[in-house]
């Protein structure tokens, strides 16, 4: 069994998969984290691999940048695969000068003006929340190993480069309450809704909107292992 763009056969993938959005990370932390990684994917380079974290099966595979992209491989993994639990993990804007470079963010909901959820499946509306009973673990595997999380709004947003005569990040912090911004997670979200499937999104900041400070490589790559560190506990508890 295949799909357009995943050629894992089936009982290849865990229930649980991490997405990050770049396949080199995924890259990384099936090398650094899990036991026995095996590579199931690597169509188009998006790499995925399938161990075990603690003993407890888990996989991990790239998304892509934006909500076409993980729309696309999410679903197959929820619809093809079996998969049950997907965690995005990423990188975010900050949208306010309480959240300093690499603070965690746990996703409490997902704010987009993406026509994503309307085209997919006719549903409206801005916000697509992520699944309670994920969040939880989520919340409870930060506290176990010691790394502080906010719990709060963000904003999918499918442009990355904008003019400056559209609504900027004090906009979207004041109007809606988004307190940093990424692209992804109101597909996956969504997808996860329609599909009766789990889904949530940790995500660290990488760069400030407001203060206009971002992290270089090596700095992130520590801070990221923190948000991976979550991710897994979160997978296997
Ligand atoms: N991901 C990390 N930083 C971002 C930004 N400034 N805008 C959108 N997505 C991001």
């Amino acid at each position: 069994m295949s799909t357009p763009h995943n050629t894992a056969q089936n009982g290849e993938i865990a229930k649980t998969v991490l997405m990050p959005g770049d396949p080199l990370r995924a890259k990384y932390i099936a090398e650094t984290y899990l036991e026995n990684p095996t590579q199931f994917n690597t169509v188009r380079n998006m790499f995925g691999y399938t161990g075990t974290y603690k003993g407890v099966e888990v996989s991990v595979m790239g998304s892509g940048m934006g909500m076409p992209s993980i729309g696309i491989y999410s679903y197959e993994l929820y619809k093809s695969y079996g998969v049950e639990n997907i965690i995005r993990i990423g990188s975010a804007g900050a949208y306010t000068d309480k959240l300093n470079l690499y603070d965690l963010v746990l996703a409490d909901s997902a704010w987009s003006e993406s026509t994503f959820a309307f085209v997919q499946s006719g549903v409206e509306g801005n916000v697509q929340l992520p699944s309670e009973s994920l969040n939880e673990k989520m919340e409870a595997a930060a506290k176990r190993i010691n790394k502080p999380l906010m719990t709060a709004r963000i904003h999918s947003s499918d442009v990355f480069y904008h003019e400056d005569n559209v609504p900027n990040h004090n906009d979207f912090y004041n109007e809606h309450g988004c307190v940093c911004v990424e692209m992804e997670s109101y597909a996956l979200f969504h997808n996860a809704k329609v599909l009766g499937k789990h889904a949530a999104c940790i995500l660290t900041i990488s760069d400030s909107l407001v203060t206009h400070a971002v992290t270089t490589a090596e700095e992130r790559q520590s801070s990221f292992n923190n948000m991976m560190e979550v991710a897994l506990e979160a997978a296997i508890s």
